[in-house]
């Protein structure tokens, strides 16, 4: 972890958006619209409330998808946390000196308009994500 990040959101593995959102949107939430990401084969929807954390839904685009696996082996779950940084080279930098694992390279993600994103692991702490400023999330 870096002193610099701001919590962003919490990423849960679904296998289905619109099953899943609409229990949030019965517990106060708003959703957004759900998109399609190429860039890492998932489709992803947005759940806010005043005063609660962002929630990431994340289904499957195919068996191939990154979670994929976590569906299989646990089913719908949390899996990720996200952080904003101001520069995410310079983040992802300084988490490899911290013995993060970086899963790719920062890529552009659609449901961010187009801010990069990173995933890193690290033994002791999971799986986290850093989404470069301004990051903000569809409508
Ligand atoms: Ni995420």
């Amino acid at each position: 972890m870096l002193p610099e990040f701001k919590f962003h959101h919490i990423g849960v593995a679904v296998k289905d958006i619109d099953s899943t959102a609409a229990i949030y949107v019965e517990g106060g939430y708003s959703r957004s619209s759900a998109v399609f990401d190429p860039e890492q084969n998932v489709t992803v929807c947005w759940l806010t409330r005043d005063g609660y954390p962002t929630v990431e839904l994340i289904a499957p685009g195919d068996d191939r998808s990154p979670v994929s696996k976590t569906l299989e082996k646990v089913g719908v779950s949390p899996y990720h946390c996200c952080y904003t940084v101001d520069d995410i080279d310079a983040a992802v930098a300084k988490l490899r000196k911290q013995k993060y694992v970086a899963l790719g390279k920062p890529v552009k993600a659609v449901a961010l308009h187009g801010s990069r994103v990173c995933f890193l692991f690290n033994k002791n702490v999971g799986l986290i994500e850093l989404v470069e400023a301004p990051a903000v999330i569809i409508e």
